[in-house]
């Protein structure tokens, strides 16, 4: 463990706040700005998760950065979509009634293009699609955003990690115009292993809470590790804030789904880099007081 890093588990452990250090990227912690905040799966309380209009909707809200989740259909076409199936955000049960349990994996992009991933959600939103990954990142460039792009499943899609990278290099996504604007995120450490060994300059961030003492291991290849908001301490934030990340800067913290005003004071006033959530409106304003 990081001379650094032992310092502050064992301050955190006494019960104590551990010195803050200098954050990177996602926000300056000395600077007093308070923390990104950033659409989940674009402003998903007020448009339909993961289309372009939620994008659009997080932009109207001056949302800077926004999260999304992707996966692969079966001719290899990555698409931005929450859940392995399309059932519950799209009318696939009607449109293609005999292929249950409707897996992403198991559709063409062509198939999946036809899908209306709006109406669930509210008729104004009729015709909405699933966006392929290349349509999504032109719309957050569109609006001059930044993206925290997570790999949903990746252990359903092997090779997706060298895939999504391709795609983001010929997006220009990996280009000196896009730093500081783009983190890759997964569950699956060993997604984000591969992702930082294929790309060792692209930020990437592990969702899930790793014990203190496991820590280290995370800051080899991690720049954030983000937590649910429900699981956080400002212990837990200091000590791993005292990381230093594969990238030389001390581990960011980005955690979720925070929706309310309480709640975001709260991870805030532990010293958290960014809060990922569905009202970006809500979070904005609680940060503001
Ligand atoms: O960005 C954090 C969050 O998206 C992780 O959970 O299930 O909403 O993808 P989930
Ligand atoms: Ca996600």
């Amino acid at each position: 463990m990081h001379a650094r890093a032992a310092t502050a588990v064992t301050t955190a452990l006494l019960g104590t706040v551990a010195l803050l250090l200098p954050a990177a990227g996602v926000r300056a912690v000395e600077d007093g700005t308070p923390p990104a905040v950033i659409a989940h799966r674009g402003a998903s309380a007020y448009a339909p998760e993961n289309t372009l209009a939620a994008v659009d909707r997080a932009a109207r809200l001056g949302a800077v950065w926004v999260e999304n989740d992707v996966q692969r259909t079966r001719d290899g076409k990555l698409v931005v979509l929450h859940d392995d199936s399309l059932a519950r955000t799209t009318d696939v049960e009607q449109v293609f009634p005999g292929r249950a349990p409707w897996k992403v994996k198991d559709f063409t992009a062509a198939e999946v293009a036809r899908l209306d991933a709006g109406s669930w959600f509210g008729a104004s939103y009729a015709g909405a699609r699933v966006p392929t990954l290349k349509q999504y990142l032109d719309r957050v460039d569109l609006h001059r955003q930044k993206l925290l792009l997570e790999l949903k499943n990746p252990e359903l899609y092997p090779g997706i990690e060298r895939e999504t990278l391709k795609l983001l290099s010929n997006e220009g996504w990996l280009d000196q115009a896009h730093r500081g604007r783009l983190v890759v995120q997964s569950f699956s450490a060993a997604s984000l292993r591969t992702v930082h060994d294929l790309k060792p300059g692209v930020k990437t961030g592990f969702l899930g809470t790793p014990s203190m003492a496991d820590l280290h291991a995370y800051a080899d290849f991690t720049d954030q590790i983000n937590p649910s908001h429900t699981s956080l301490s400002r212990a837990y934030v200091s000590a791993v804030q005292a990381f230093t990340g594969p990238h030389g800067k001390p581990l960011e913290v980005c955690t979720w789904t925070v929706n309310t005003a309480d709640a975001a004071r709260r991870v805030a006033g532990y010293g958290v880099d960014g809060i990922i959530t569905n009202k970006p409106d809500v979070v904005r304003d609680a940060l503001r007081r």
